[in-house]
């Protein structure tokens, strides 16, 4: 399987000149990879301006977040069948910083249905605030997943991927990065929950990790955390460093 790596612009960069530099430039990088799918999620905004320069498979466009309807009175909201017809094919749910924004666990359950529902594949987030010795974070991981998929069929996981961004690792202000084996250990509770809710031949579901990855990091955690991909936030604003993330990536087995 390809590697997956994921760029979450979040909000930035500040206007669609500097977003068109660097979705270019980046997309110079991953076209010449065989084994990495790219994919740039950048603000609502500035997705139809970079459709038009997103051309072939190995670099494309996903977005941040998507509402649970496809149409009706929803002010400020943007559709999944909206980011469909723009020929999106992910769409990123319940990340940190939208659930902080008062996405519950309910509401990124509907949003994870109505993305399946309309063709994208869904990159469900889950990750704890903080770890305690007791193990509770497991189960608040476990929770989430749980929450997140009910009424998603077995069938309908082929278009989910999930996502453990712990949060005490994410951002600028993150307390430490994770180490590989605090990824490691999360992409085993995936893999087990699933199981336990799917059945054991539940199939695979790409697992990714994120939380301050960079060119440094990146390898280790893609070889020694058995995950699939990388959700990147900081380093993908970088083309160059993120450019680097990707050549790394092609090289692990
Ligand atoms: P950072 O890579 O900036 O820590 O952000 C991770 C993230 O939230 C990606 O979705």
């Amino acid at each position: 399987m390809k590697k997956l790596i994921i760029g979450n612009w979040k909000m930035y960069p500040a206007g669609v000149k500097e977003a068109r530099e660097k979705f270019v430039a980046i997309k110079k990088v991953a076209g010449t990879l065989k084994n990495v799918q790219t994919v740039v999620c950048p603000p609502f905004v500035f997705v139809g301006d970079l459709k038009k320069l997103a051309t072939g498979h190995r670099c494309v466009l996903g977005a941040q977040n998507a509402w649970i309807e496809n149409d009706g009175a929803y002010t400020g909201e943007v559709s999944p069948a909206m980011l469909s017809s723009m020929g999106l094919d992910y769409v990123i749910i319940g990340h940190s910083e939208r659930r902080v924004l008062g996405e519950t666990n309910e509401l990124v359950n509907k949003k994870v249905i109505a993305g399946i529902k309309a063709g994208l594949t869904v990159v469900l987030c889950v990750g704890e605030r903080e770890r305690d010795t007791d193990g509770e974070y497991m189960k608040y991981i476990a929770n989430q997943i749980r929450l997140a998929l009910v009424g998603v069929s077995k069938k309908d996981l082929s278009n989910v991927i999930i996502a453990y961004e712990p949060i005490w690792a994410v951002g600028k202000n993150s307390i430490h990065p994770a180490t590989t084996n605090d990824a490691l250990e999360v992409t085993i509770l995936v893999k087990k929950t699933l199981a336990y809710l799917y059945g054991k031949d539940v199939g695979t579901v790409p697992i990714l990790y994120g939380g301050s990855v960079d060119a440094k990091n990146c390898a280790e955690f893609l070889a020694k955390s058995h995950v699939d991909g990388l959700l990147v936030g900081r380093s993908s604003l970088d083309a160059t460093i993120f450019g680097e993330i990707l050549k790394s990536a092609e090289k692990v087995k």
